[in-house]
């Protein structure tokens, strides 16, 4: 099952009459329900974000279906399956999720959606909380979430999509605004939750060291269009990188650097910084 996107396109309405933005145009995508660890990368405008708002009906195709899970989404409205269900099974964290938020306290804020798909009062409060720790927030949920810093907000809204325990997790740059500690933190949890469960996620990110390290499938955007889905490895080998104007992830830098200058002969594998420190202690012992 999953998701399945077919000839799928969007477009957006112009200023004026007839005057309308193509965001993505004819794609043609599918996702598996588990095990995926996707980055969607391509610079600012490429159409990520509109890709992905498909993914839980967020936004609706002007053109073509989107398939999630057993359920079949066009642009007739009228039509359409309850979006409830797929809200519930597909967790969606904005590119800006301080938006998101509005009740009076952190700990309401949290327990807001998972009350909304169902769960009881005091099951979603224990869920509410218990999410709020493993993000270390559980000080703030007396707060309100408008008095926070911006980081602080992005984690009360990433709980509020994890306290209901969506199958699928899509991203859209949750490390944006974070500090860098803030920001391995979060990504660590992520990463950590599809390890234990084998959800899927889907992340939108312009950090090309984090999509090398965690994403085990990468996704182009280009002009509206996919234009490499695959492995991580091909895009920084080849010119796709060049061509869609992505930065090399640091430890590869540092792999061509000892290339060509050492005459290393590594390959661009799961190498972390701290291997490659190890590599070179090790050559020079
Ligand atoms: N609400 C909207 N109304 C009109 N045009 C829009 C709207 N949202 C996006 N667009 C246009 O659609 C195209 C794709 O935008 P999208 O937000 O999907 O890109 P993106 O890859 O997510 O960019 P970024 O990296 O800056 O977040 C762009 O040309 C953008 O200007
Ligand atoms: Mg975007």
């Amino acid at each position: 099952m999953g998701i399945s996107f077919k000839q799928v396109s969007h477009y957006y309405p112009g200023r004026k009459k007839k005057e309308f933005t193509i965001a993505i145009e004819d794609i043609n995508w599918n996702i598996n329900e588990k095990k995926e660890f996707i980055a969607v990368v391509g610079k600012t405008g490429s159409g990520k974000s509109t890709l992905i708002q498909h993914i839980n009906a967020l936004l609706l195709p002007s053109k073509g279906t989107v398939e999630i899970f057993d359920k079949t989404i066009t642009s007739n409205k009228k039509k359409n399956p309850r979006l409830r269900d797929i809200r519930k099974r597909v967790g969606f964290v904005f590119q800006f999720p301080e938006y998101q938020l509005f009740e009076e306290t952190v700990l309401k804020d949290i327990m807001f959606a998972p009350k909304n798909f169902g769960f009881k009062e005091a099951e979603a409060k224990q869920k509410a909380i218990e999410i709020a720790k493993l993000l270390g927030i559980e000080n703030l949920l007396d707060h309100s979430p408008f008095t926070l810093s911006g980081g602080q907000m992005r984690k009360v809204a990433i709980a509020g999509i994890l306290s209901y325990d969506p199958d699928i997790l899509v991203l859209d740059e949750p490390t944006r605004g974070l500090d860098p500690k803030a920001a391995e933190e979060i990504m660590e949890l992520f990463y950590s939750i599809h390890k234990k469960t084998d959800k899927t996620i889907i992340l939108i990110s312009h950090d090309m060291n984090i999509v090398y390290q965690y994403a085990n499938r990468v996704v182009v955007m280009n002009n509206g269009k996919i234009a490499y889905d695959g492995d991580k490895k091909t895009v920084f080998q080849t010119n796709i990188y060049k061509e869609t104007h992505l930065e090399k992830p640091e430890v590869l830098k540092l792999i061509d650097y000892l290339n060509d200058k050492f005459k290393y002969g590594l390959d661009y594998n799961n190498y972390t910084l701290n291997d490659l420190v190890e590599e070179v202690v090790k050559r020079y012992e």
